[in-house]
């Protein structure tokens, strides 16, 4: 008996995940609106397009927005919901640096696809995400990948279940991190390449200048002149809007922004993968890309637990 229950076991387990598969993980494809919305992409794109063109900071914005939302809960637009009890993800201490024109981004293309009487409330906000991400990034002269589509929005937004990376994590915090999203460390420090892109307040670098021997001495003046002068300096400073591989080529001169960043370089664990990037940009791209998508799969909500939001603000 006792032997045919091993024997049978694994035939019974492979029955039950195939009847399950099509529940647990298919929902996603890159053609999921071909006949819903067809025009759904060039739709996302010249809205994206145009709120670039408003604000320099939109597009980094709503690449780090599509992270943040993955992080936590899944990717299910869970960090644009307002409640009105005044208990999001978005009012966590961690999302308050999330900015403005990024959220609006998603509206603003929301609107723009719902502005298609064939698509009006039937895209997910959590799909406008991932495509704005990757326009954010496309059209920054990063990489253009296929979005895999098919999410549903979530209704559950509370602060307390926002957990995020912070700046001062070392290796083994960033890598156990992002392992509980299901990705390793090169998705890891191919994500961390999105930090091509955009700015961060001085407040979250400061604190290194002058104190952490992995920052290059020149950098720090710098550094330390443009935070007497402004608030905020650029994670890659030399192409700011670029979306290159310059991040990694900063992390070997010690001129890495963040904590975070430079220990991805300082660690010889994950030096490797960082020189390997800073003179292959083509294969940065594609673990970029591979890194997305698999972030993009992060707790994908379907039909039976999620909805397609109609305003992203407010379940329905
Ligand atoms: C590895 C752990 C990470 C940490 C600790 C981290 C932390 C930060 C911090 C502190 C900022 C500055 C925010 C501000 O002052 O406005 C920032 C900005 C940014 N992050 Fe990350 N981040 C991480 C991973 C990622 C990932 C995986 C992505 C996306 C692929 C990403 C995309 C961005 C972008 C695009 C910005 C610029 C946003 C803007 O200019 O508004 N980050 N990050």
């Amino acid at each position: 008996m006792t032997h045919m229950m091993r024997s049978s076991f694994p035939a019974a387990a492979v029955v039950v995940a195939v009847l399950l598969w099509p529940l647990a993980a298919a929902q996603l494809s890159t053609g999921y609106y071909a006949s819903i919305c067809p025009n759904l992409e060039a739709i996302v794109q010249s809205s994206v397009k145009q709120s670039m063109a408003q604000s320099q900071i939109a597009g980094p914005a709503a690449l780090r927005l599509f992270f943040h939302d993955c992080a936590v809960k899944g990717c299910d637009a869970s960090i644009m919901i307002v409640n009105s009890n005044g208990d999001d993800e978005w009012r966590n201490p961690d999302n308050q640096s999330l900015k403005p024109p990024g959220f609006q981004t998603i509206l603003d293309a929301k609107a723009a696809v719902d502005n298609d009487p064939q698509c009006r409330y039937n895209v997910s906000c959590a799909d406008i995400l991932a495509l704005a991400a990757r326009e954010a990034v496309s059209q920054s002269g990063g990489p253009y990948y296929q979005v895999e589509l098919g999410r549903y929005d979530g209704r559950i937004s509370t602060k307390s279940s926002v957990v995020l990376p912070h700046v001062d994590f070392n290796l083994d915090q960033l890598n156990s991190f992002f392992s509980g999203l299901g990705l390793s460390q090169t998705d890891m420090i191919a994500l961390s390449g999105g930090h091509t892109l955009g700015a961060a307040d001085c407040t979250f670098f400061q604190n290194r200048i002058g104190t952490d021997p992995s920052m290059d001495s020149g950098f720090a003046a710098q550094l330390r002149n443009t935070c007497a002068g402004q608030t905020f300096a650029f994670l890659d400073g030399a192409t700011p809007g670029g979306f290159d591989n310059l991040y990694f080529k900063n992390l070997q001169g010690g001129k890495g922004l963040l904590g975070s960043d430079q220990v991805l370089y300082t660690d010889l664990r994950s030096r490797g993968t960082v020189d390997y990037y800073a003179s292959n940009p083509g294969t940065f791209f594609y673990d970029f890309t591979n890194a997305m998508t698999k972030l993009g799969r992060v707790g994908v909500k379907t039909a039976a637990n999620g909805e397609i939001r109609r305003d992203c603000r407010t379940p329905n």
